[in-house]
Parts: structure tokens; sequence; C-alpha cells
């Protein structure tokens, strides 16, 4: 069984041995790779909907790992306990969606490793972290067909202010992606800028702030080179 890049990208960010909880699991096939390869000793598949449970629960007997897999239909980690699991995953939904589920669960914050593939929001995602006292300990890149997917592993603690451009794109990192990455980024951030300029009624606070963070993530891209 062969995981694409980015379930492979937030696979490899789960500590071995963890107890893990995969929240919106849908095929299920982040949780049976990570069984099939020995990597995690047991996981909970959850699933808001029955139909993507039915069919990890398929995926995972057709793998042979059902005896060390179990499966919740429940919204977010309503139907975990923590004492259940050390690892919580959640991937491919969006960055608000995900800091709802946490803000459920605030258990999340004590002594727990979470991986995190946000979609979407991801300055609202990061800050949202921040103010509830977690932190990103880790943010790796991945790429598939031609989308960049950024992958955090995130616990419990203080995490030093991020600046408007790191609300963005992350701090600075080494990974090979991280250029373009930025570009990235930055073409997101142009766009929205454009929005803003095009307005009937432009609002400056906004503007500014944008602008602030294309400065940072200019000076990001120029440190990289
Ligand atoms: C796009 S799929 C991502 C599947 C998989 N995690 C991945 O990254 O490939 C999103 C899944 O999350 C589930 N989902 C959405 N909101 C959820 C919530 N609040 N709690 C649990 N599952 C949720 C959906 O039913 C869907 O199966």
């Amino acid at each position: 069984m062969e995981l694409t890049p980015r379930l492979k990208a937030v696979a490899y960010q789960v500590p071995q041995g963890a107890r893990l909880a995969d929240v919106g699991t849908d095929h299920g096939y982040l949780p049976v790779w990570l069984l099939l390869n020995w990597r995690i000793r047991r996981a909970i598949a959850s699933d808001l909907r029955q139909g993507p449970l039915d069919n990890a629960r398929e995926n995972a007997r057709f793998y042979g790992v059902t005896e060390r897999m179990e499966f919740r239909l429940c919204d977010g980690l309503s139907d975990i306990r923590p004492e259940e699991v050390t690892t919580v995953t959640i991937a491919g939904m969006g960055g608000e969606t995900i800091a709802a589920i946490l803000e459920a669960a605030p258990w999340t914050i004590e002594g727990k490793t979470l991986v995190l593939q946000p979609m979407t929001s991801f300055p609202e995602l990061r800050l949202w972290l921040q103010r509830h006292g977690y932190t990103i300990e880790h943010e790796t890149i991945a790429r598939e067909v031609d989308r960049l997917y950024t992958i955090w592993t995130v616990r419990g603690g203080e995490m030093s202010p991020l600046t408007p451009a790191e609300l963005w794109a992350g701090k600075q990192s080494d990974d090979p992606l991280r250029g373009e990455y930025l570009d990235d980024i930055r073409s997101k951030v142009a766009r929205a800028l454009e929005g803003h300029r095009a307005a009937q009624r432009p609002d400056k606070a906004a503007i500014a702030q944008l602008e602030e963070v294309v400065a940072g993530l200019n000076a990001m891209k120029e440190e990289l080179a």
C-alpha cells in the first residue's frame, strides 16, 4: 500500500509507537498504513459521516489491521477520551474546522502530539494555536501533483509570537520546498491585496496589514537566497 506524498508527510510526523486518533479519517489510509508498517500500536479512526467510516473499516479489513483499529462516528474528538491516545492527526480539513475541533477538546494541550495538515485559513489557525497555548514545533512541506501542503507538528506550550508573515507562511526553515512555498503564499496574499484594492471602499487597515505580510515574505525569500 502506497500513501500519496501529502499523507506520507503526515505519517512521518507521527511518533513511533503512538496510540493514534485520526480525525476525519475518510478512507482510513493514514492509520491503516501506519499500522501495516508497525509504526503505531493502535488507532482510532473517526469521522463525522457513516459512509467514510464504512470505507475506512473496509480498507482496514482488506489490509488485515482491523484488530488494532477502532471506528468512531463522531464530531471531532467528541467520542475519544484523552487516555486512549497519545497522538491526534487531523488532515485535509479547513483551518477553522481544525481550530473548532481542538477548541472542543482542550485536553489535547496536555502531553499530546498533534499532526495537523490544514487546507485553508493558515494565518487564522496559527493565530488560534498561539492564543490557546499550543506551539508549532515543526513544519514540513509536501508536494502532490501541482499543489504544496504544510504539515505541522503541534504540542501544548508557549510559542514565541509570530510575525504577520509567519502567520501566513510559518517560521523560516530549510525545507527544500520552502522557496516555492513562500512564492505560493506570496501569490495568495497578492491576490487578497488586489481584491482589497479593487473594492469600491478599500479597507485601508486590511491593505496595510497585507502589505506588511508581503514585505515580510519578501524578506524571508531574500534570506533564503
Ligand atoms: C477531505 S477528507 C480528508 C480525509 C483524510 N484525513 C485525508 O487527509 O486524506 C475530510 C474528512 O473529514 C470528515 N470531517 C469533516 N468535518 C469533521 C468533523 N468535524 N469531525 C470529524 N470528521 C469530519 C469528512 O467527513 C471527511 O471524511
